[in-house]
């Protein structure tokens, strides 16, 4: 079958959260299922970059009036390939730093019309825009690409059976909300502008438009396909997915083990696994001694990997930091985001640099590092559709301290003692979203980490967890022959 993937985002060219991880790993999967895949981005400048044999394909129009060229090229993925049209657009596209935003961190004034020509490309390419390469399925990932499956439905030239939509929600609540004016920019129907289509409270909704008129629905876990339906976090949107509840999977992400593997590792000063797991504590004295912690391999060593945001709930983390030093751990910390939380992970630093170590900014060695060297990692999230780095802990046997929501309920096992005693346990679940829930688990953790024994075996309950794309990629292989019927 031949697929189209539609992201803003592809590790390793650009990313800025778990979406680049997935959009970068879902299409060798499915190649590796026997699919046709090719994936189609915005000319950002590092992908441009990233598909240097880029050659043009065809020239098209935008609904406002703009000339566009669409490439073909290749992005090379460790030994691999993806075919990759890009969107050849300097005007939307060539900007420094981050995909969305200026240097202030505001949106861009013209995103609709960066985002809305992805899904408008998308929609062309369905109807043959490239005489050489038809997708049989446009899989349209989160709001930046969720006017693929509009443009579509309205496009007269795709056929009911030619070609079929598939939207895929990784986060509900970023949503891709535009003044209405701009819907007249766009080429949509009139009435499509309508609560039965992009209309959301008076505004132009991207993520709505995926909602409605995708033929099929995916979101990232299974707990997280049914949080979305209630109006705790449905965003507003919550009637619309209710309704459409008999076409909406939920299909938990999965770990791609070219890049997320301690046994391979190259960022790691040693490798390990669940037979051979001496290297980890190389791996955690060298982090101690690079973060300028006290080098003691008897301290729990806590991690966070994180955009600092309040979605990812680390003023928990704040708020019991004195009781985790109090009991004698450590706190490594890698992330950026809003500035009054790097602000505080930076002060508290500073006032125990033996106890808590900070990293303010991006870097993809020290989360290899931090995974190897760490004993559990914390993901207190108020929500989480997935989550990835709860995944990559278990890989990476730092046991994960999660609150149980979307894929983090789905993904980790709490050490219960009938958990314990029947070998399923793989980290710490807490349930209520405060200081005395989170400290309840942290108080676990500890307890169970003076149990050498038992935290080994916890540990390699973990690492033996399976969560393969193989599985993953079967499963939206299902989605899209559904999707076609
Ligand atoms: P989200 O997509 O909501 O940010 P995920 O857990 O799905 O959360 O994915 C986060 C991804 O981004 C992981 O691959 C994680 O390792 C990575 N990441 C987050 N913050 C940083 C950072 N500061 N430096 C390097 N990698 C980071
Ligand atoms: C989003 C979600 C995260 C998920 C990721 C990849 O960024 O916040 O939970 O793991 O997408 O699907």
């Amino acid at each position: 079958m031949k697929v189209l993937q539609v992201s803003a985002e592809f590790f390793p060219l650009l990313k800025t959260g778990g979406l680049a991880d997935v959009a970068g790993a879902l299409p060798l999967a499915l190649a590796d299922v026997g699919q046709d895949v090719r994936v189609l981005l915005p000319g950002f400048p590092s992908i441009r970059a990233g598909v240097a044999d880029a050659l043009p394909v065809a020239e098209f129009d935008t609904p406002w009036g703009q000339r566009v060229l669409l490439r073909l090229g290749h992005i090379s993925v460790g030994e691999r390939q993806v075919a990759a049209y890009v969107i050849d657009a300097p005007a939307l596209y060539d900007r420094p730093g981050n995909p969305y935003e200026d240097a202030h961190g505001q949106p861009y004034g013209d995103n609709h019309r960066r985002f809305a020509l992805l899904g408008f490309a998308a929609a062309r390419l369905a109807a043959g825009l490239d005489g050489a390469w038809r997708p049989k399925v446009v899989h349209a990932h989160d709001w930046h690409a969720a006017l693929a499956p509009a443009y579509m439905a309205f496009d007269g030239s795709i056929h009911r059976g030619d070609a079929a939509s598939v939207f895929t929600v990784h986060n509900l609540a970023f949503q891709g909300l535009f003044d209405h004016g701009h819907f007249l920019e766009l080429g949509l129907p009139h009435s499509a502008f309508d609560i039965n289509g992009v209309e959301f409270y008076g505004h132009l909704s991207f993520m709505k438009a995926g909602l409605f008129y995708a033929d099929r629905l995916t979101t990232v876990s299974p707990t997280y396909a049914l949080e979305i339906q209630t109006p705790e976090q449905g965003c507003g949107l919550q009637g619309l997915l209710r309704g459409r509840s008999r076409q909406l999977t939920g299909i938990l992400n999965a770990v791609d083990e070219a890049v997320w593997n301690p046994s391979t590792d190259a960022l790691l000063p040693a490798r390990f696994d669940v037979d051979r797991p001496a290297g980890k504590a190389q791996c955690k004295a060298e982090l101690q001694a690079q973060l300028g912690l006290a080098v003691r391999p008897d301290a729990p060593l806590f991690t966070v990997i994180s955009r600092l945001t309040e979605q990812k709930g680390l003023h928990l983390v704040l708020e019991t930091l004195d009781t985790l030093i109090g009991l004698g751990g450590q706190l490594a910390l890698l992330g950026t985001g809003v500035p009054h939380l790097e602000a505080a992970f930076r002060e508290r630093a500073a006032a125990a640099p033996g106890s808590v170590s900070a990293t303010i900014g991006y870097s993809e060695a020290l989360a290899h590092r931090l995974m190897g060297g760490g004993d559990a990692i914390l993901v207190p999230s108020m929500y989480e559709p997935c989550g990835l780095t709860q995944m990559y802990g278990l890989k990476y046997g730092s046991l994960p301290l999660v609150h149980r929501v979307g894929g983090l309920a789905d993904t980790v096992v709490d050490s219960t003692p009938d958990a314990l005693s029947g070998g399923s346990a793989t980290g710490f679940v807490f349930d209520r979203f405060d200081a005395e829930g989170f400290t309840g688990a942290l108080r676990r953790a500890f307890e169970l980490y003076t149990r050498a024994a038992d935290w080994q075996r916890v540990r390699d309950t973990a690492m033996r967890q399976h969560a393969d794309w193989h599985t993953a990629a079967t499963r939206y292989l299902n989605v899209y022959e559904e999707a076609l019927q």
